[in-house]
């Protein structure tokens, strides 16, 4: 395959390689027992304070762990029985569907607008169901790119505290913004009935699995123990690392050379599709790593995707973020691709669009 626009990951280009190093050997050289030592089943205390002093919580509100999708997966082990229902975005990030589905929960989609989970729909399939929780990407929606406004989510917070509803928010590309200024996250409008979940994965590198969880201390109490039993210690050395990297000051200068990386490759998709197929809609990401692109209603993205295959292009089951539909979705990554990736990618995209129209 010559491109591939199926999978969101970060540029190689932008791992901190030099740092990752050095973090490594300090934290072997400084601190063997905590890095390379069983620990506590919250993670390294030098990470679990860094992010407890970032998000001005004490370290009992924080949880560490291989990859924010693993804490989410040990989560539901906890929160969750079969039959139980689970409010989710729609469209929404497949790997949640699939754990939620395997769990037995009822899942209930929330369709998303342009600037967040349509409200009416939420408060109907509330006067049904109060839910178990409501999984919510806030910033640069994976598979969308879009943002819920600051009016939704004051909206939703309310209700949230109103039926004493969790919302889990999940926020991996919160701090890889290019336009725009950042909105209150739940966790600060609502700290009681928020568990945020977030990752260095999008920031430092996926394979340190650098993920956390902050929340009420008796329902991250309860995480700690199903971690204890489940796995006793977390991977102590790569988390260690990642701790080491945050204490060290690297974010701000990071999150500034990721935006100047990704920012331009953004602009290059936009141009690229809005110059190649300008009767399609695409929402208008203001960070993150998507953009959600919809095929006209004739045109269904299997017959897009298998001709995008046959040419080069690799392209995501644009189903797989909905429970039901999603035949005309199609999610476009832009970070790991090179502005000529991405003037070739969607050239193909073009030519597949036409040979998948009805004739
Ligand atoms: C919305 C969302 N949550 C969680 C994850 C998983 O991140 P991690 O690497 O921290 O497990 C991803 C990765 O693509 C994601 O898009």
């Amino acid at each position: 395959m010559r491109i591939n626009f199926a999978r969101g990951v970060p540029a190689p280009e932008s791992f901190p390689v030099a740092d990752i190093l050095c973090c490594a050997s300090q934290v072997v050289s400084r601190n063997m027992l905590e890095s390379l030592q069983y620990g506590p089943a919250r993670g390294p205390a030098s990470f679990v304070r860094w992010i407890a002093e970032r998000y001005s919580v004490n370290d009992m509100m924080v949880l560490t762990g291989d990859g924010s999708l693993g804490l989410f997966e040990l989560f539901c082990s906890v929160m969750l029985k079969p039959g139980d229902t689970v409010f989710v975005e729609s469209p929404t990030y497949d790997r949640v569907i699939e754990i939620l589905t395997a769990r037995g929960a009822r899942v209930v989609a929330i369709a998303l607008q342009e600037d967040g989970p349509d409200l009416e729909q939420f408060k109907s399939a509330l006067a049904d169901t109060v839910p178990r929780f409501f999984y919510l990407i806030p910033d640069f929606q994976n598979p969308s790119g879009l943002t819920c406004s600051a009016e939704k989510r004051a909206a939703i917070a309310a209700l949230a505290r109103q039926h004493n509803i969790l919302l889990v928010e999940d926020a991996p590309y919160r701090l890889i913004r290019y336009t725009g200024a950042t909105l209150p996250s739940f966790f600060e409008l609502a700290p009681e009935v928020t568990l945020h979940m977030s990752s260095l994965s999008k920031i430092i590198a996926p394979g340190l699995r650098a993920g956390y969880v902050v929340g009420n201390e008796a329902l991250i109490g309860k995480l700690v123990k199903a971690a204890e039993n489940r796995y006793v210690t977390p991977g102590n050395f790569a988390l260690s690392i990642a701790g080491e990297w945050c204490r060290q000051g690297h974010l701000p200068a990071q999150l500034a050379s990721l935006i100047a990386l990704y920012g331009p490759r953004l602009h290059a998709m936009t141009e690229a599709l809005t110059a190649a197929l300008p009767e399609l809609h695409f929402g208008r990401p203001q960070g993150g790593f998507f953009l959600g692109l919809h095929l006209p209603p004739g045109i269904s993205n299997s017959a897009v995707r298998e001709q995008a295959q046959q040419l080069g292009l690799a392209l995501s089951d644009g189903k797989g973020f909905f429970l039901t539909g999603g035949e005309h979705f199609l999610r476009i990554p832009f970070c790991g691709l090179t502005v000529a990736e991405i003037q070739e990618g969607v050239a193909i995209l073009r030519r597949a669009v036409e040979l998948a129209r009805p004739a």
